[in-house]
């Protein structure tokens, strides 16, 4: 039987990972795994259990303790953590900065590595994040690493908090994803970058459209590639 499909989407935040993985995962009808929406749950709910964000043994306990598991579409790559829905409490930027600051821990990457393996094993995914090319899947069949310039990505992100009705000023949201970004760059443990095989597509002056495209030719000259 052939291997399931495993697509590997990894970059910076803003760049439009999530657009791309919802719509190859709906074009190909695979699971949607928001690797991102996972390390967030575990931010907010150490934070909620007042677990300090850089004790690495009391996030990684927590991690190691959560069931995580992604509704079937509609809408693909809903977050469910226990049971229970995760959604606009994991979206806030302050959400964002516990993900990325408890993302450096290994006990909680060794966790939620483990579980997203889990969830691509039966039917493969789509998989979006920081280290899916380099440690989840090294050995995905097809592997993208998006980026865009910091001002477009800044402006993304500003645009996607506004349609959730948070407002933040422009200027403040592009230096705190900056500095999210050097931290999610330059932690120890699995930082991002892309891997050697990756395809990169610079998003900055593509519509979601034309990246969900580029990436289809990518699914369709591997699936030529294979047979
Ligand atoms: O993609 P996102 O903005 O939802 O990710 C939130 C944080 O989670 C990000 O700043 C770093 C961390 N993260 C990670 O370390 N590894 C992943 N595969 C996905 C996210």
């Amino acid at each position: 039987m052939a291997a399931p499909l495993i697509i590997a989407i990894d970059g910076p935040s803003g760049v439009g990972k999530s657009t791309l993985a919802r719509g190859l995962a709906v074009h190909l009808a695979i699971p949607y795994v928001d690797t991102g929406a996972m390390y967030r749950a575990v931010g907010v709910l150490a934070r909620a259990a007042g677990i300090d964000l850089d004790d690495d043994d009391g996030c990684g306990r927590l991690a190691a303790t959560l069931a995580f598991d992604f509704l079937d579409p509609p809408p693909p790559g809903r977050l469910r953590v226990d049971g229970r829905p995760m959604e606009g409490e994991i979206r806030t930027p302050a959400a964002a900065e516990a993900a990325s600051r408890c993302s450096r821990h290994p006990s909680v990457r060794a966790a939620l590595v483990a579980a997203q393996r889990r969830l691509a094993a039966d039917h493969g995914a789509v998989l979006e994040g920081r280290d899916i090319g380099t440690v989840v899947f090294p050995a995905a069949a097809v592997k993208l690493f998006v980026t865009a310039d910091a001002r477009e990505r800044a402006r993304r992100r500003w645009h996607d908090l506004q349609g959730r009705g948070i407002t933040v000023n422009l200027d403040d949201l592009a230096q705190t994803e900056a500095a999210r970004d050097l931290r999610d760059t330059t932690r120890a443990h699995a930082p991002l970058f892309p891997a050697t095989d990756a395809v990169r597509i610079d998003s900055t002056h593509m519509g979601a459209a034309e990246v969900l495209n580029r990436a289809l030719a990518e699914v369709a000259r591997w699936r030529d590639a294979d047979r």
